[in-house]
């Protein structure tokens, strides 16, 4: 008998196992998070990929606009991203996140759902991201003009075991950051050790 396989539309998986996997930045505002993933997506483009970014200032524009920083809003714009990233990830497209994802349930929720999933971590101390403050937001926020402002006077929950960590207070170049995420993704087997797919 033949069986006849109908759909292929959202919430449909591939009978193929996917080629993609998520990478999923997590930092504090102004920590590099979106440097680094532009040099990835270059990179991985470079070597054949399918790459989609989801840059949490990009997102709030449109699938999150009207979302604010309450705890509850900000786990609402972590599972939009993730659920974005799952779906390109089993399409054989390699989704990057690059949010602040300040809360640990909520990003491990997300991690447990793609499973293909390599967290990043981007961290440099307070101090070197209020000094350089690209946005102005860490001035404003220590004069109290924001409140709930990540790292400032809202939380901010580490990773416990992200595959990589990337130092961005100087001591490596985003060039070297993202290039120790290509190597992790090697050695992962996420991504072969030659240069195209
Ligand atoms: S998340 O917490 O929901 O992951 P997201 O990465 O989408 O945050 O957005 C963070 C960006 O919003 C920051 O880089 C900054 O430009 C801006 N922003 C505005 N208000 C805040 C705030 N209270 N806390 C953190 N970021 C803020």
């Amino acid at each position: 008998m033949t069986e006849i396989h109908l759909g292929g539309g959202v919430g449909t998986r591939p009978e193929h196992e996917s080629t993609g996997f998520t990478i999923w930045f997590t930092g504090l505002s102004g920590s590099g998070k979106s440097t680094i993933t532009a040099l990835l997506e270059r990179d991985l483009r470079a070597r054949g990929h399918k790459v989609e970014v989801l840059d949490g200032d990009v997102v709030r524009t449109h699938l999150s606009k009207g979302l604010g920083f309450s705890k509850e809003d900000r786990d609402t714009n972590i599972r939009r991203i993730g659920w974005v990233c799952e779906v390109l990830s089993r399409n054989d497209v390699v989704a990057i996140a690059a949010a602040i994802s300040p809360y640990r349930e909520i990003r491990n929720e997300v991690r447990a759902s793609i499973g293909r999933f390599v967290e990043v971590y981007v961290t440099a101390p307070l101090e070197v991201l209020a000094d350089r403050d690209v946005k102005g937001l860490y001035r404003k926020a220590m004069a109290g003009e924001i409140s709930n402002f990540t790292g400032v006077n809202d939380p901010y929950e580490e990773p416990l075991n992200p595959e990589v960590i990337c130092y961005s207070d100087g001591s490596e170049t985003p060039d070297q950051s993202s290039a120790k995420v290509i190597a992790k993704l090697q050695e992962l087997k996420y991504l072969s050790s030659g240069d195209v797919r």
